[in-house]
């Protein structure tokens, strides 16, 4: 069976860990092309090497997504690497920091803000020319070659968390940026989706612990679930557990794939039933 994404330049960010490096290795199995970002180098050195191992193509680019400059250098060097034409866009890139409203900083807002709406928005922008161009010159010439954008979100976006304003409103942002660019840029055969997960156990969903930190402008940003709240997810879970990075990224292969050339404008909850 042909490879779902055989020779297909596929950008995905934050793929040093968790659901980016799941989708990462699974579209390498499928014959991508990767331009691979993470603001860690050496997880992103890992995954990269392991795509290259596996006999895949893949490219690292160490930086943090909400950096200016940071988007267009992004997609320069996927042009560089593999040509000016990209294919799938993964954003992916996130993390939590949670805090009730009342007792919420403006820069805690601003960053849930800034990491998952500006910076794909930049990303998109950014490899704007390369999908708009190409997309063009192919309807010209009668040609439909389909181009993806998948967006990450939450359920903390579709229906609310408490202890997460900041990241409930940036997760639904995206949704509304999805639904937007699904239309803009539908005439130029490019599928535009978003998935919202519930619990998926990485990282970020750790049972919380002093430790458990993310450092990012010279901050220590607590991230994990406290356990007694992952002990309620599961009773809300039909299936009685959580996700694996695996799982969730195979239904980003699904919108990244040719099995939802017809989907467009969506928000797939991947939840195991809650
Ligand atoms: N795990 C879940 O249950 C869950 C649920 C809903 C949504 N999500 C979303 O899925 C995405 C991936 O999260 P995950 O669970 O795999 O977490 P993770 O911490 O395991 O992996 C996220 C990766 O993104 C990188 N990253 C974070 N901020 C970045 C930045 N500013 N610039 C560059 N890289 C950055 C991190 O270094 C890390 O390697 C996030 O957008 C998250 O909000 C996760």
């Amino acid at each position: 069976m042909e490879k779902m994404l055989e020779g297909k330049v596929c950008l995905i960010t934050g793929a040093g860990r968790g659901i980016g490096r799941a989708t990462a290795l699974l579209f390498a199995s499928e014959g991508a092309k990767l331009v691979l970002s993470d603001m860690d180098q050496q997880p992103l050195g890992e995954v990269v090497s392991q795509v290259k191992d596996q006999g895949g193509k893949a490219v690292g680019v160490v930086g943090d997504v909400t950096a200016d400059g940071f988007a267009e250098g992004f997609v320069q060097r996927a042009v560089e690497t593999f040509g000016p034409d990209i294919h799938v866009i993964v954003n992916n890139a996130g993390y939590t920091w949670d805090g009730v409203v009342h007792k919420m900083t403006d820069e805690q807002w601003e960053a849930m803000l800034r990491v998952h709406c500006t910076a794909p928005f930049r990303i998109i922008r950014a490899a704007a020319p390369y999908i708009r161009e190409n997309a063009k010159r192919e309807r010209a010439e009668g040609r439909v070659v389909m181009r993806k954008i998948v967006n990450v979100s939450s359920i903390a976006g579709t229906d609310g968390n408490a202890g997460q304003a900041n990241y409930s409103t940036a997760k639904a942002g995206i949704l509304g940026f999805t639904k937007t660019l699904a239309k803009e840029w539908g005439p130029l055969n490019v599928n535009v989706n978003a998935v919202a997960f519930g619990w998926i156990e990485t990282r970020l969903t750790q049972p919380k612990k002093e430790e458990t930190v993310i450092e990012k402008d010279g901050k220590r940003i607590p991230i994990g679930v406290p356990k007694e709240h992952l002990d309620v997810f599961r009773l809300m879970i039909p299936l009685g557990r959580p996700g694996t990075p695996e799982e969730a990224a195979r239904v980003i292969l699904f919108l990244a794939s040719p099995l939802s050339d017809y989907v467009s404008g969506q928000v797939i909850k991947v939840t195991g039933g809650w």
